[in-house]
């Protein structure tokens, strides 16, 4: 099953990608984790990546359009994958048609959070260092203050999660990324869900749409 999880920062995009990659045996394909593993390589596209992100920004396509090229030919992906944050406008999802050579998408996901929640996820998020995996201050706090549960490594705050940059993203997911919500409905593909409760409650209604629910 090849599915996009769509919706703007803060939505849980991450979080159901982790959980539903484990539900459905397919993996989890972040284009924003995938940029920040490019970024810290300290090589000058790395650099230039960097720059866009801690603006708030979109990374140009053809930086984006690379990395997700490579992943997607991996032979893990053949059984399908699920992709989180990536397209993220008309020109990237008009791409990806062409690197999956027709075979298309079978489901887009949009996830709808009410944006006093955006706000109250992301100044509380920390992820880890090692292993990625994410938690909140307040909804899912770690056992150990600071440590993940899973690898022990440390816990951080995103560079682009301050105040300011956060609104320049929200602004950017209106301007750029909403335009894909026509795109993907014209296409037949586009499935609405309702972001809140607890990331299960939200993870049961993804595999209710999907046709894997239990
Ligand atoms: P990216 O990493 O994709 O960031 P984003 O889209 O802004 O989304 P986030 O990762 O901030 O949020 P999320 O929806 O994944 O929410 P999460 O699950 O973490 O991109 C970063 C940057 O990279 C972009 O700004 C851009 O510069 C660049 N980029 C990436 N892709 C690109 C592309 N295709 N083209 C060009 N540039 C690109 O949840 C947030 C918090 O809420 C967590 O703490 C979590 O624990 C908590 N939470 C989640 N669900 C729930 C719930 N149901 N209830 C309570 N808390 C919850």
């Amino acid at each position: 099953m090849r599915i996009a999880l769509v919706g703007p920062p803060g939505s849980g995009k991450g979080t159901q990608g982790e959980l539903l990659g484990h539900k459905l045996s397919v993996p989890h394909i972040s284009s924003g984790d995938l940029l920040r593993e490019a970024t810290r390589s300290g090589t000058p596209w790395g650099s230039k990546a960097k720059d866009y992100m801690d603006r708030g920004q979109l990374v140009p396509d053809e930086l984006v359009l690379e990395l997700i090229k490579e992943r997607v030919s991996r032979s893990d992906c053949r059984g399908g994958f699920l992709l989180d944050g990536f397209p993220r406008n008309p020109d990237q999802a008009l791409a990806l048609g062409r690197v999956l050579n027709g075979a298309g998408l079978d489901h887009v996901i949009a996830i709808e959070v009410a944006e006093q929640s955006i706000v109250e996820r992301l100044s509380g998020r920390r992820t880890c260092r090692g292993c990625g995996r994410l938690y909140h201050v307040t909804f899912n706090p770690p056992r150990r203050a600071g440590r993940c549960n899973v690898c022990s490594s440390e816990l951080y705050v995103r560079d682009d999660d301050r105040e300011d940059t956060v609104r320049e993203r929200l602004q950017v997911y209106r301007r750029q990324t909403e335009p894909l919500m026509g795109f993907y409905a014209d296409a037949g593909l586009l499935r609405r869900v309702d972001g809140s409760g607890s990331p299960e409650q939200v993870t049961t209604r993804i595999l209710a749409i999907v046709g894997a629910g239990r």
